[in-house]
């Protein structure tokens, strides 16, 4: 029989998408199990950033024990109730927007000297930042909405911004810069109500974004698989939101049928190659590895343009991730098998980097 591997599942997480993120674990967790090639230890991350080893994936139970990461030669995990170490073969983080999306768990796992799936540090921040990533979509010719920054403790022109509110074009929507699930997201379609949304987006990180609006776009994704010169892009798909005016966290995940899948999105074959093609090189440009998925709005003029990456997109039975890829021919079992094959390679050749100054 093949060898065993031993996976660390990470989930929950010190974020607004805490619980998004456990429905995306309890599927990767059941398809993992599928496979007699591996052995699944769920780890859950409470919202205060404490580590807990469950038996079965889900939110806390009693029964869980505390587990710490650390760095010791004896294993990466350990659990003092029962003085032991564990030594998972690769960790997988299934942790979406801050804490866990961002690149800062990215790091513990570079620290930890252990393989993990997906997105390293620097892929991983920059791409949860939506202004970084836009200035390397836009660096790379790849259309963006134009936008204006604003941080928390810095006074802003009020006038100016409303002016240049109107001349962009109402609405604007204003969103936090790192964060994902549409939290902290608004349409704003009065200048008297810019104010507010930009407060309230600021609650949730220290930057926020006041982007010009795409009326009633259509919102289209691509998911992308593996790295460099055997990256696999998905087809296109796209959601329809049914409930709201947008896709706010209500439409994504609350309201039953709130939204509606169809792969292929409805678009000409040209944006469909196009929007694909955008994707594998923003994912590139990104120095990207293992799994990202790349939203686009189109407007109804045909004009397509980035909006975002999420290098741990949802991963749930009903997210788009594998529902595009089952679409393409590449089933759950072969995405998951391709990244623990891509996080081990990614591994072993962080190892062999000389540490050693020559001469
Ligand atoms: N510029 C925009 N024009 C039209 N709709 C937008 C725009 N920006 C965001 N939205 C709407 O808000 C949703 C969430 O915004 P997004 O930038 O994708 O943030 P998140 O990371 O929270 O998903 C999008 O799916 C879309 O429905
Ligand atoms: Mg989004």
């Amino acid at each position: 029989m093949t060898e065993q591997l031993q996976v660390a599942v990470l989930y929950g997480g010190k974020s607004t998408e805490h619980e998004v993120s456990i429905h995306s674990a309890q599927t990767v967790c059941e398809q993992l199990l599928k496979n007699a090639r591996y052995r699944v230890l769920p780890i859950f991350i409470s919202r205060e950033g404490h580590w807990f080893l469950q038996e079965v994936c889900g939110a806390a139970t009693p029964a869980d024990q505390p587990i710490t990461p650390v760095i010791s030669p004896q294993g990466s995990l350990y659990l003092p109730q029962r003085q032991e170490f564990l030594s998972p073969d690769i960790y997988f983080p299934v942790l979406h927007g801050t804490n866990g999306e961002d690149g800062t768990i990215q790091g513990l796992l570079e620290s930890l000297d252990v393989p993990y799936v997906g997105c390293g540090v620097l892929a991983s921040a920059m791409g949860m930042d939506k202004e970084v990533a836009k200035i390397l979509a836009w660096k790379r010719g790849i259309p963006v909405l134009p936008y204006k920054k604003l941080s928390r403790g810095i006074a802003y022109d009020k006038a100016a911004l409303e002016a240049w509110a109107v001349q962009t074009g109402l609405p604007v929507f204003v969103k936090p810069v790192r964060l994902g699930s549409s939290v902290g997201v608004t349409k704003v379609k009065s200048t008297a109500a810019l104010h507010q949304a930009i407060e309230f987006a600021l609650r949730f990180d220290t930057d926020v974004l006041v982007e010009k609006g795409v009326e009633s776009p259509q919102e289209v994704f691509c998911a992308l698989l593996g790295e460099g010169e055997e990256l696999l892009s998905s087809q296109c798909g796209e959601l329809k939101s049914l409930a709201g005016e947008f896709f706010d966290y209500q439409a994504k995940y609350i309201t039953a049928g709130g939204c509606e899948t169809r792969v292929p999105a409805d678009l000409p074959k040209e944006t469909l190659a196009q929007l694909r093609q955008y994707s594998e090189i923003i994912f590139k440009a990104l120095r990207g590895s293992g799994l990202a998925r790349v939203d686009f709005l189109v407007g109804k003029d045909g004009k397509a343009w980035f909006s975002e990456i999420n290098t741990i997109p949802g991963l749930s039975m009903t997210s788009l991730y594998p529902q595009l890829f089952e679409a393409s021919g590449v089933s759950y079992a072969q995405v998951l098998e391709r990244l623990i094959e891509l996080a081990r390679r990614n591994w072993e050749q962080r190892r062999s980097i000389s540490l050693e100054r020559v001469g």
